[in-house]
């Protein structure tokens, strides 16, 4: 655990730079472009003045289909995240600079050269999501015509990381070069690497996968968590859940941090936050989204539903493939149940039956009740900090930095400078100790 002079165990905090789903309000006129550099340096500057630990961009390699067509009600398209950190480098010095990169389509060597690259180009701040990118619908962009069989995603996930962290201690900052020989079921390769240590030892390794392997890898291996369960009911039962698995592998609780990706909408009264909260879903679960969401739920054409009529009598189609690209998420007959329960018990339409139960904001209220609830959430172990999703690109963390920060300040559980100069440093993690011998 973190602790500040106060005793109060200090929260972590990261910036989501919105991705392509609904979350995102484009229609916004505030909205700006999701790849012009001046969206991601608006938010990575944003984050480094509220002394964030670290900037984080999801990955997506194929775009997403629905219905046969490219789906284009959220935004198109999704820059290469290494290339946007290494320029976001240059505009930033504190802020830790995260990259989801999958570990089924690319080889240690080349991902192990350029995160190691980030992290001497930016002094030590390097962050690497390892997704293992289940889908094969995504796979057909690469070669072996296909994907990794989902039992062995892990198994070459862990072997990966394993496999960079060796390249990357193969080369001693300021030391001889070695050769390096890794001979595993999934790489055999030897060779020298062309690029000496990275600052941090090794860039910080987030793992976001949540089945039970998915656990166990981060158990084993990641310095992060990054979680969906972000209520404070879920958020204990997961973080107990992973802390418990560490023991195992010889790591101690606070190697590992677990940090949910949370929304917030802030008002100057409670009151005013939900009317916001409200208005935010309904901006977010349009007419169109809705239907969206219903379909990937229920697997069928719905294009003639009325959304502001009830749920579709039909049941789901739990086989279907009429969405692409986007994970389906728990067992669609046990969603439409909770959902026909909820519509039912509140007599809601189907519109309002998806804004109740997918628009859920995860903190509402004034920037106070906020920080308390936010504070709180930490200190019963929910989570150790937050990968705060904002709404609006390239604004969306504007309030949270200018109103939300200086509370959790005076509040004794947030910095209020940066004190290292690593991501390592700002997560309050361990430097990996040199295992190459004398260097
Ligand atoms: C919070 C969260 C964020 C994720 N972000 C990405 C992403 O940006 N790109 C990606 O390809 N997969 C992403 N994933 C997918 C996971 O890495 C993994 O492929 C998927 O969850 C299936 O693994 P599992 O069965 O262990 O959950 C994310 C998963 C979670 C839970």
């Amino acid at each position: 655990m973190t602790e500040s002079r106060t005793g109060r165990k200090q929260i972590h905090l990261a910036a989501h730079f919105p991705g392509v789903n609904a979350t995102t309000v484009w229609s916004d006129p505030r909205s700006g472009s999701q790849i012009d550099f001046s969206s991601f340096e608006h938010l990575a500057r944003t984050a480094e003045r509220g002394l964030f630990d670290f900037f984080f961009l999801a990955e997506g390699l194929r775009l997403r289909e629905h219905k046969g067509r490219i789906h284009d009600l959220d935004v198109v398209g999704r820059p290469e995240s290494i290339t946007v950190l290494a320029a976001l480098a240059a505009v930033t010095d504190r802020l830790g600079l995260a990259a989801t990169v999958n570990t089924t389509f690319n080889e240690p060597y080349e991902l192990a050269r350029r995160l190691a690259t980030l992290d001497h180009l930016s002094g030590g701040r390097a962050g690497w999501n390892a997704v293992t990118s289940s889908d094969a619908f995504t796979g057909e962009n690469f070669r072996r015509g296909g994907y990794l069989d989902r039992s062995e995603r892990y198994t070459r996930a862990a072997e990966f990381v394993a496999t960079a962290r060796e390249l990357w201690d193969s080369w001693p900052l300021g030391g001889e070069r070695r050769r390096f020989a890794h001979d595993g079921p999934q790489f055999r390769i030897e060779g020298e690497v062309t690029v000496e240590r990275p600052p941090q030892g090794h860039p910080v390794v987030i793992q976001a996968g949540d089945s039970d392997e998915g656990r166990e890898f981060a158990a084993s291996a990641a310095d992060v968590i990054f979680t969906r369960h972000s209520t404070p009911e879920a958020g204990r039962a997961f973080y107990a859940d992973v802390k418990g698995r560490l023991a195992r592998y010889g790591r101690r609780p606070e190697e590992l941090k677990v940090m949910p990706g949370v929304t917030y909408v802030l008002g100057d009264t409670e009151a005013e936050a939900r009317e916001r909260a409200a208005l935010i879903s309904r901006q977010q679960i349009s007419p169109q989204n809705a239907l969206l969401a219903l379909e990937q739920v229920w697997g069928r054409d719905l294009s003639g539903h009325d959304p502001d009529g009830p749920l579709p009598e039909a049941d789901p189609d739990p086989e279907s493939a009429l969405v692409q690209g986007r994970v389906r998420i728990g067992d669609p007959l046990a969603v439409a149940a909770r959902w026909r329960a909820l519509s039912e018990a509140k007599g809601l339409s189907t519109r309002d039956t998806v804004i109740e139960a997918t628009g859920r904001h995860s903190f509402v209220g004034t920037p106070a009740s906020v920080a308390a609830a936010l504070e709180e959430h930490v200190a019963t172990g929910a989570a150790d900090g937050f990968i705060l999703v904002p709404h609006l690109t390239p604004g969306g963390l504007d309030d949270f930095v200018d109103r939300v920060v200086p509370i959790l300040q005076e509040r004794g559980v947030f910095r209020t400078e940066y004190t290292g100069t690593t991501l390592r440093s700002h997560l309050g993690l361990p430097v990996p100790v040199w295992k190459g011998g004398t260097p």
